[in-house]
């Protein structure tokens, strides 16, 4: 399907959140990091104003600031009412219910939304797309990937995740995944091939239980 601003659900998650589903510890953050399909999540802002190094990479930022608001209000309660009928597929410890989800996602689309025309200008949110970066090999310390890979296992094949992470390790010395499980909460179907390729191609490859 090709992508355009009618055809995707803007959603993004806090900078708790991404502290949190990457394990990142004082001394990560410290690098330079990529946050790759980051979105409208709130981590590039908010990293950003505490001092730390971060591109975000998506081809969303195709879009204006004032469109990706109006997709989102577009799409907002809709999306919300499919977590209420799949609340079975979450886990509901740092978040309780899904009227707190819709305020924490709320709350960090608005934060993305404030920083992202400036952000844009400063080089901070670069319009691309996966399997093909724009940038310099070993750029970065650390790469991030939230809620793209491995989650749309169904539309994206087993060669396009190899080739998208080996190009994720091209620019970032290493590189961090989340979640490995597929739609509908099972693990993804290319997760075995893809770590069996990758190890094969002499990549270190480690799955890591994070809060
Ligand atoms: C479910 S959202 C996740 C957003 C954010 N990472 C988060 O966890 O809140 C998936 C993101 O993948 C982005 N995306 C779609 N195709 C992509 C591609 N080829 N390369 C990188 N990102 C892509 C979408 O634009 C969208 O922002």
């Amino acid at each position: 399907m090709a992508y355009t601003i009618e055809t995707i659900v803007p959603l993004g998650r806090s900078y708790d959140e991404y502290v949190e589903m990457f394990a990142l510890t004082p001394s990560d953050l410290n690098g330079r990091i990529l946050g790759c399909a980051d979105g409208p999540a709130s981590f590039n802002a908010i990293h950003s104003a505490n001092g730390g190094s971060v591109v975000s990479a998506d081809p969303l930022y195709d879009f204006s600031a004032e469109q990706i608001r109006l997709r989102i209000e577009e799409t907002f309660s809709e999306a919300m009412r499919q977590v209420r009928i799949n609340q079975s597929e979450f886990v509901w410890d740092s978040i309780g219910s899904v009227d707190e989800l819709a305020h924490v996602r709320m709350q960090g689309m608005k934060r993305f939304l404030e920083d992202y025309p400036d952000g844009k200008s400063d080089g901070r949110y670069i319009s691309c797309g996966l399997p093909d970066l724009p940038f310099e090999d070993q750029i970065f310390d650390l790469a991030l990937c939230s809620h793209y890979l491995f989650l749309y296992s169904a539309q994206l094949s087993g060669a396009f995740h190899m080739r998208s992470i080996r190009e994720l390790c091209r620019v970032a010395a290493e590189v961090r995944i989340f979640p490995l499980l597929e739609m509908g909460s099972v693990n993804s179907r290319h997760l075995d091939a893809v770590l069996a390729s990758l190890r094969d191609g002499g990549y270190y490859c480690s799955v890591e239980t994070v809060p």
